[in-house]
């Protein structure tokens, strides 16, 4: 499912199934096959480097920088040491919101988390045997991600480092696009939907989180002032956006409403 972002050509990366079982660890850098397209990846890290900056869409580099500095030095979600994947479970079951989405998207969908830092949500999702891409600008958080996928077992989850702004992903390609916390930390929201939306499948969904009580559902439980500090109920919506009409979305909108 990943490809070349300069040129939007499938990249034999990722699952096996993209790339006649190519090892992705095995390759340090792969080649774009498309003529005249040069785009070259770095492999180096066993997770991809499809960052590609974007200014002609309105990024404003120097600002994308500043906040990959910020989360390089603070990975979020973070885990407690204490950790494991009965846990990170048992936190998603338990919140509606998340408990809806699992029950809603089928086990056969393609979920990217886009923006996925440490990858709690689209961890969570894969349980039930979906393919899951996390896409993220942070390595540290990448590689917290990295290491509880690899350490729960969880094979159908695939990372790599991208720019939301240009995301490795072919036009119409993805049927839940999970957007949680990221919008509002780039300087062209504009320009950043008009992106997901055209990752999305005729039929798909965007489910779109700006910061509120149900987007940090999968954190442990925060004390009184943690919650205030991270802004948790001040003002907050969810909004899930559906192209199609089934029940995920209106399950999404209650929650919008409840928040
Ligand atoms: C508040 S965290 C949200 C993490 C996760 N979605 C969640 O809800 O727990 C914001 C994330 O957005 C990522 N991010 C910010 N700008 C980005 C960009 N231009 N491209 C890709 N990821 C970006 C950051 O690296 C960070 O991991
Ligand atoms: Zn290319």
């Amino acid at each position: 499912m990943l490809c070349c972002p300069r040129c939007l050509r499938l990249l034999p990366v990722g699952k096996g199934e993209q790339g006649a079982g190519r090892d992705l660890l095995g390759a340090d850098r792969i080649a774009c096959a498309t003529e005249g397209c040069g785009g070259r990846w770095d492999l180096g890290h066993g997770i991809p480097d499809l960052y590609l900056a974007a200014p002609e869409r309105g990024e404003d580099v120097a600002a994308t920088e500043r906040v990959r500095l910020f989360y390089e030095a603070r990975p979020f979600p973070d885990y407690r040491d204490t950790d494991d994947l009965g846990a990170l479970v048992r936190r998603g079951r338990a919140n509606p919101f998340t408990r809806a989405l699992d029950d809603e998207i089928p086990p056969r969908a393609n979920v990217v988390e886009v923006g996925c830092g440490a990858g709690q949500m689209g961890l969570f999702l894969s349980v039930a045997g979906r393919q899951v891409l996390g896409l993220d600008l942070t390595w540290a958080s990448l590689g917290l991600a990295d290491a509880f996928r690899r350490a729960a077992g969880l094979l159908t989850v695939t990372l790599a480092r991208a720019n939301v702004f240009r995301l490795p992903l072919a036009t119409g390609s993805v049927d839940v696009a999970i957007f949680n916390g990221v919008i509002h930390h780039t300087a062209n929201p504009r320009a950043v939907f008009a992106e997901l939306a055209r990752v999305g499948r005729p039929g798909g969904y965007v489910v779109l989180g700006l910061y509120n009580r149900y987007g940090r559902a999968l954190l442990p439980p925060l004390g009184p002032k943690h919650a205030r500090s991270a802004g948790a109920g001040a003002g907050c919506a969810v909004v899930v956006t559906g192209w199609g009409r089934r029940a995920l979305g209106h399950r999404g909108s209650q929650a919008a409403v409840k928040a």
